[in-house]
């Protein structure tokens, strides 16, 4: 029996949505004790959206706006799909999943469908994923998508103004397929996670869900959790090891890359991996001023912002890099 062909994989088309509502950080001062500069010099963040669900934004529809405008990009159709990925952490239901119901609105007839739930990381991992079948010869084409809505887990009072500030809504998705051309696809890649810190940020829907060394406070349920501090030293210890990793194993050097895509959590995360690098400014995509931490739709909205600025032409190499909740971290280094 002779093995596949090796193929290359090609991203042929991304899309983006973000809800129609804005929540600058004016409004946020009308609601708790927070301020334009604590939250500009804290994270870089000026304004996020919110999905409304009383005007029929939900997380599926945002992805849905997001993946129509990638199917566009890539002009196939939803019929052309083998597979849906959705990575969330914010489905509406617990089932079905977003993906199902996804591949529904989009009209993708019988394609596999199913989330995958890592968090922030989520669409890296996805990346990663979709990419190994396709290069595997298991499927042609497969969309993924990063979707999330966490407003709806955030308390906008004073007792939640430490995550209230950082969060927003939206949607992004990428269309990934076999290419003729085998250099291009995945260089190298790398997924990890600690379920040892699950709980410097979680979201309790019960008194059980606490750590045993908390007392379960009823008014915290639904609402996200989060060690502020503890995260921050995580990103910023798990940005340069990852990046470090991923060089290594494609033997390349920071400055081999033209593009980095970082989840966006943090401007100040992402300056300190910057400069622990030399990376010069404009090769680090940063969109989190105006659009917050999107969770898992963080990633492919800076890529949608990027490729429809032309600024992904084939031959570019992008690492793509993230971390979040779980705690997860994953990298994803492309020549496009
Ligand atoms: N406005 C004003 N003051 C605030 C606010 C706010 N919105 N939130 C907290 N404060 C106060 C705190 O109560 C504290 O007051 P105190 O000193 O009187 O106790 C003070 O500001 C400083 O708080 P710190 O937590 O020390 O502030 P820090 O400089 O660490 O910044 C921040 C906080 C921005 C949350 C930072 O820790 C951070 O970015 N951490 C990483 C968060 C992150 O990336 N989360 C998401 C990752 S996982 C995922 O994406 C799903």
């Amino acid at each position: 029996m002779t093995a596949p062909a090796a193929r290359g994989v090609r991203i042929s088309g991304t899309g983006a949505h973000l809800p129609a509502t804005r929540l600058t950080n004016h409004d946020l001062v009308g609601m708790m004790d927070t301020s334009d500069d604590w939250i500009v010099q804290r994270t870089g963040i000026r304004e996020r959206r919110r999905a409304r669900v009383d005007q029929g934004e939900t997380v599926t529809t945002l992805a849905e706006h997001a993946l129509k405008r990638a199917l566009e990009a890539a002009r196939c159709n939803a019929t052309d799909l083998d597979l849906i990925l959705c990575a969330t952490m914010t489905p509406e239901m617990d089932t079905p999943s977003v993906a199902c119901r996804l591949g529904h609105r989009i009209g993708a007839g019988r394609a596999g469908a199913m989330d995958l739930n890592a968090a922030c990381s989520g669409f890296v991992y996805a990346l990663n994923i979709a990419h190994d079948l396709i290069r595997a010869g298991s499927a042609t084409r497969i969309a993924i998508v990063g979707a999330d809505t966490v407003t709806r887990s955030l308390n906008y009072s004073n007792a939640g103004r430490n995550t209230a500030v950082l969060f927003g809504d939206g949607a992004g998705a990428a269309i990934l397929e076999g290419s003729a051309d085998p250099s291009c696809g995945v260089l190298a890649q790398a997924m990890h996670a600690d379920g040892g810190g699950w709980c410097d940020i979680f979201i309790p829907r019960t008194e059980h869900d606490f750590p045993v060394d908390t007392p379960p406070d009823p008014s915290k349920r639904g609402f996200v959790q989060m060690n502020g501090g503890a995260i921050f030293k995580f990103a910023v210890g798990t940005f340069p090891r990852l990046i470090e990793e991923t060089l290594a194993k494609a033997s390349l050097t920071p400055a081999d890359i033209d593009l980095y895509i970082c989840h966006q959590s943090n401007a100040r995360i992402l300056t300190a991996a910057r400069e622990r690098f030399g990376i010069p400014e404009d090769r680090v995509y940063v969109n989190i001023e105006r659009v917050g931490n999107t969770v898992g739709a963080s990633v492919p909205i800076c890529l949608d912002d990027l490729a429809r600025a032309g600024r992904t032409p084939p031959g570019t190499k992008v690492m793509f890099l993230a971390f979040g909740a779980g705690l997860t971290w994953a990298s994803s280094l492309w020549k496009l």
